[in-house]
């Protein structure tokens, strides 16, 4: 039993991570979270842990939240590449000031810390996978702050020895997602017979990994990753979006005329893939192979519309109108 501090944890991967937490290891559990848009009180429902309103950026509720843990796992983060392009500001008060302030409490607490990172970080790849000693080349102001955090953490390790590890994952997909991420909003739509907007010509690629195939994986760095160094824990499978949006089409039993083109995203990377050889060394397989889990996941947010209802019905419209209002006439 571990008693952990997580960051983040009222997101989607980071609530997964807890329940796997709880459910495999009887961890003792206190999640600290912002509540932003994405953050949900609710997708920690029935588990049993301590919960902390406050932001990683919050030096006082961290020093006091990081009080008798082993460890710190920060999953805190603004995490839409879209969001990022238009109002960046979060991402570098989140990433840059968040994660600094969180180090300094681990450096003073003295105990572990580990930082959930991307495979955005590396940039867009043509051929082949990033290694985790591919170069840090990121695109959007999303990627750039993460990059800015990764390297942050790295520094704690060489000038103070803290014992940090860094875990890039590849693109998530499973419940709880909120639905601005390409998967929920396209199994959203498409339980609406509302447009499915691909962004350019819909050929770019992404190595799909399913949430609790990443949480299992962060905990095997967690529990066995060296100190100072970073894991890449990438999925099974790559898809290109036009496939993805196709294979929901079928899924949903949607209209194929749905599918509609609209204007690509600026900086838009073309294809993100992750060799992952140093995480599998540690004892971690993928278990859910993407077309499995996609079924999954389009059967679970028809069979918890309570979850999203709220969501699509609240905030989001105005983000959606925003975002696509532009580019798809109904
Ligand atoms: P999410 O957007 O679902 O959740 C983010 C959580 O962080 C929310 O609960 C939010 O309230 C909280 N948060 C945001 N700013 C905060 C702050 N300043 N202080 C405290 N809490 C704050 O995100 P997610 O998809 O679960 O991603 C979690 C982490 O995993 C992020 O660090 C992200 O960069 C990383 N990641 C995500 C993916 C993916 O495909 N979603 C892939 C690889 C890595
Ligand atoms: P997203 O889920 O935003 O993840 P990321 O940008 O972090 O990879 O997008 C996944 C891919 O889907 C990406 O290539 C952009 C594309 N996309 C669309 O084509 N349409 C959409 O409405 C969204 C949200 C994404």
């Amino acid at each position: 039993m571990t008693k952990l501090l997580v960051c983040g944890g009222a997101g989607f991967i980071g609530s997964a991570f807890v329940r796997v937490r709880l459910r495999d290891h009887g961890d003792e559990v206190t999640v600290l979270d912002k509540l932003t848009y994405a953050g949900r009180r609710e997708n920690l429902a029935d588990l049993d842990i301590d919960f902390v309103h406050a932001g990683i950026e919050d030096p006082d509720a961290v020093a006091s939240a990081i009080e008798g843990v082993d460890a710190v796992v920060n999953f805190a983060a603004e995490t839409h590449v879209d969001r990022s392009i238009t109002e960046p500001d979060a991402f570098v008060t989140t990433h840059a000031v968040g994660t600094w302030v969180l180090l300094e409490a681990a450096r003073r607490a003295g105990v572990r810390y580990l930082q959930v990172s991307t495979d955005e970080v590396y940039g867009s790849i043509e051929e082949g996978s990033f290694t985790e000693s591919s170069p840090l080349a990121p695109s959007s102001p999303y990627s750039a702050t993460k990059a800015g955090a990764d390297l942050l953490v790295a520094s704690y390790f060489h000038t103070y020895g803290l014992p940090t590890v860094i875990c890039r994952g590849s693109n998530n997909y499973g419940p709880r997602q909120y639905p601005e991420k390409l998967i929920p909003l396209m199994i959203l739509n498409a339980l609406h017979g509302d447009p499915l907007p691909v962004y350019g010509d819909g050929m770019q690629v992404r190595n799909w990994l399913y949430v609790d195939d990443f949480a299992r994986g962060i905990g095997h760095v967690l529990a066995h990753g060296t100190p100072g160094e970073a894991y890449n824990v990438g999925g099974p499978d790559e898809c290109p979006n036009l496939d993805v949006v196709r294979r929901i089409i079928e899924l949903t039993g949607a209209d194929d005329s749905l599918l509609t083109y609209v204007r690509d995203r600026p900086g838009h990377d073309r294809r993100y893939s992750l060799g992952s050889e140093k995480v599998r060394a540690l004892g971690w397989e993928a278990q859910v192979r993407f077309a499995e889990g996609l079924e999954e996941t389009v059967a679970w947010y028809q069979d918890n519309r309570e979850w999203w209802e709220p969501i699509r019905s609240g905030g989001y419209r105005e983000y959606y109108a925003r975002q696509y209002g532009a580019s798809i006439k109904d």
